[in-house]
């Protein structure tokens, strides 16, 4: 029996027509826009372990949000500790952080990180339980400038890539003295209905009941959507900050909606949250999201120095990218494709074809075909903008035909000027 991969895991590939997101050229011509981008903003990259220590999580991320709860990958080493597979990447980035006393190089601290997450959720079209986030985390900065610049920040990636019709959803979920005052006020709505709510939320009454307003449960949804609002909760201090970001974001020309029933499933979340979404990927329509995380690094045994960040899921990205037809990340395609009809052709063809890439064209040779016809073919399934066939005539007149694969219109090339000749064509 043929052994098959995982559930919830895909294999990115050098070809896939019927799933067209799972194209490595695409993964690397995204990763090249997101990264070179986030540089641009100052940001530095950060690499950490797909696994750390389970403690890590619980205390990061918080033992109550599903993610810990229930969505970690955990097992012992072989030397009895526990180690869980990351879920996400910001806890990892602080213990980092704390572990190389990152504070000490400077005072703002702009860091992204790239690579695979691993949740152990119920797989369906855009959840896996491998997938992969672009990171970012900005260390140091209380101020709302920082929270406007991350908030741009995603927003430019988004545009890089071409994506349309995404809804930026702002929130704040306050500083702890706020969100005391408005967990009160939550418990004080929600207990009289503690009947009506679903199994999942009569616990969260308990442990975080700001959790409820995450429901997904049809038995919650009309409580949710009547319950107080965080924005009335809040202290002076909290709404200046959140009237300050959205005041920021109005002047970059950031366009958002406020949603006061954000409140994001991991706990460390504080101030500022946010989620960005799209109409063009069905139930999982959350592509990016973040927050302030203030007091993250201090729980973690680091300096108390705030903080806030964001990730977005390149699986969702890439397949809006494809739904949207975004033309950003079009493959890697063949300048030129050579189809040598015998041995000295075959020859000939390879050298020219190496003489283009040492000189940053791409060039292939059909190394195989007997026939024009299948070489004609292989030119077309490898995307090649022009084909050339060469056979004895070529080679003795030094001559060639360019064939341009779409309009079908051929040009004429001096076989020893063709680099020069290729480099002037405009694809
Ligand atoms: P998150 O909301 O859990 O936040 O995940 C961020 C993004 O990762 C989601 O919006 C989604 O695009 C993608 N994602 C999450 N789970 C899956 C999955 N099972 N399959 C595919 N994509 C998924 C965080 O992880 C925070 N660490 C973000 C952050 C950074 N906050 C501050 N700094």
């Amino acid at each position: 029996m043929k052994i098959q991969i995982p559930k919830g895991t895909f294999d990115i590939l050098p070809y896939c027509a019927e799933e067209p997101w799972q194209q490595s050229d695409l993964w690397q011509s995204v990763e090249a826009v997101i990264c070179e981008t986030a540089r641009e903003y100052g940001y530095k990259e950060i690499r950490t372990p797909i696994y750390e220590r389970t403690e890590l999580f619980d205390r990061g991320v918080g033992e109550t949000s599903d993610i810990v709860s229930k969505e970690m990958f955990t097992f012992d080493d072989k030397g009895g500790r526990s180690i869980s597979l990351r879920p996400e990447a910001t806890a990892s980035v602080m213990r980092s952080f704390i572990e190389h006393n990152l504070a000490q190089a400077g005072s703002i601290h702009k860091l992204f990180c790239l690579g695979p997450m691993f949740r152990y959720e119920r797989p369906q079209s855009g959840r896996y339980r491998q997938f992969h986030q672009f990171d970012v985390e900005a260390i140091g900065a209380a101020g709302p400038e920082q929270d406007a610049e991350v908030i741009d920040l995603l927003c430019q990636i988004y545009r890089r890539l071409g994506l349309k019709n995404l809804k930026v959803r702002l929130n704040t979920v306050g500083d702890s003295e706020s969100r005391d005052l408005y967990r009160t006020a939550l418990i004080d709505y929600f207990k009289p209905h503690f009947e009506q709510l679903s199994a999942d939320s009569k616990i969260r009454l308990e442990k975080n009941p700001l959790r409820i307003l995450d429901s997904k449960a049809p038995e919650d949804k009309q409580l949710v959507l009547e319950a107080p609002s965080i924005l009335s909760h809040l202290n002076p201090a909290s709404q200046r900050h959140f009237q300050e970001v959205c005041r920021l974001l109005d002047q970059i020309e950031v366009p958002y909606e406020i949603d006061d029933r954000i409140v994001r499933g991991l706990d460390y979340y504080n101030k500022t949250v946010f989620e960005v979404t799209t109409e063009d990927l069905g139930a999982q329509n959350t592509i990016g999201a973040g927050g302030r995380y203030d007091g993250l690094l201090a729980t973690l045994g680091g300096p108390d120095l705030p903080g806030i960040g964001f990730a977005t899921g390149l699986e969702r990205v890439l397949q809006v990218m494809l739904s949207q037809k975004s033309p950003v990340g079009k493959k890697a395609r063949p300048l030129i494709y050579f189809i040598p009809l015998g041995d000295e052709a075959r020859t000939k063809c390879f050298l020219l074809a190496t003489q283009c890439r040492h000189n940053k064209i791409a060039a292939e040779v059909d190394l195989q075909s007997k026939k024009v016809q299948t070489g004609l073919q292989n030119a077309t399934k490898a995307d090649a903008v022009y084909c050339a066939i060469v056979g004895s005539d070529e080679l003795k007149s030094g001559r060639l035909q360019l064939k341009h694969l779409e309009s079908r219109q051929t040009s004429e090339a001096n076989l020893e000027q063709l680099l020069n000749h290729l480099q002037g064509l405009v694809v």
